[in-house]
């Protein structure tokens, strides 16, 4: 899996393209200044600084080495979603921005979620509306592959709020909140969803 995350996955990513995105994720929850923050699948650290303007606790992992070598901040670490080395009911906010539509097995990474998150701890995750899957990857896909068509080996689902609800439910995580939004990435904006689960 390493393999596709690599250099020529992070280089070339332009680091502005989710701006307004992290804005819109920042409204949709408070953070303390005490709070334990974890940003899931944290690329080049673009949302983390955001984040660690707020809160003095923020941790992020990617699986990807090269981008967590370039962070280069003990609170970043190479790590799988699926196995994450945190200790239970650590966290009271997770975020995760255009990452859980690359996790393979996403029962073991809700299962995970839930447990590193406190009791009535957040996790807010942001993933695209695809019509077709891996859309939103072309550029990757030119970059990794050399060919614009395999979208579809980065992005491993096609989400809608109504699936991540039926899979937060069995891992104990209700959704307060869900919906479509438009932004700007590149060029025009494009739609995407969110959903805002809380463990109970
Ligand atoms: C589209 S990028 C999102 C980048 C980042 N959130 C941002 O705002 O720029 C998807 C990220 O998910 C990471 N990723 C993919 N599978 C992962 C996994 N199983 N665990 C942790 N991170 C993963 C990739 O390495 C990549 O950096």
């Amino acid at each position: 899996m390493q393999e596709r995350y690599g250099k020529r996955y992070s280089q070339g990513y332009n680091p502005g393209i989710f701006e307004e995105t992290y804005e819109r994720a920042l409204r949709l929850t408070s953070i303390k200044r005490c709070d334990y923050i974890l940003e899931i699948g944290c690329g080049n650290g673009s949302f983390l600084r955001k984040l660690g303007r707020r809160s003095k606790n923020v941790f992020g992992i990617d699986l990807n080495k090269d981008a967590i070598r370039c962070l280069n901040t003990k609170n970043c670490s190479v790590m799988d979603v699926q196995d994450m080395g945190f200790r239970s009911d650590y966290f009271d906010k997770i975020f995760s921005i255009h990452t859980i539509e690359h996790i393979p097995d996403l029962e073991k990474a809700f299962s995970e979620i839930r447990r590193v998150l406190k009791k009535k701890g957040k996790a807010i995750l942001v993933y695209p509306f695809e019509p077709i899957r891996g859309l939103f990857e072309i550029g990757s896909s030119m970059r990794v592959y050399g060919h614009p068509f395999y979208g579809w080996k980065f992005h491993l689902h096609t989400l809608s709020p109504s699936k991540i609800e039926k899979i937060s439910k069995r891992y104990g995580l209700n959704v307060s909140k869900s919906g479509f939004m438009l932004s700007r990435l590149i060029g025009p904006p494009w739609p995407q969803f969110f959903s805002v689960l809380e463990k109970v």
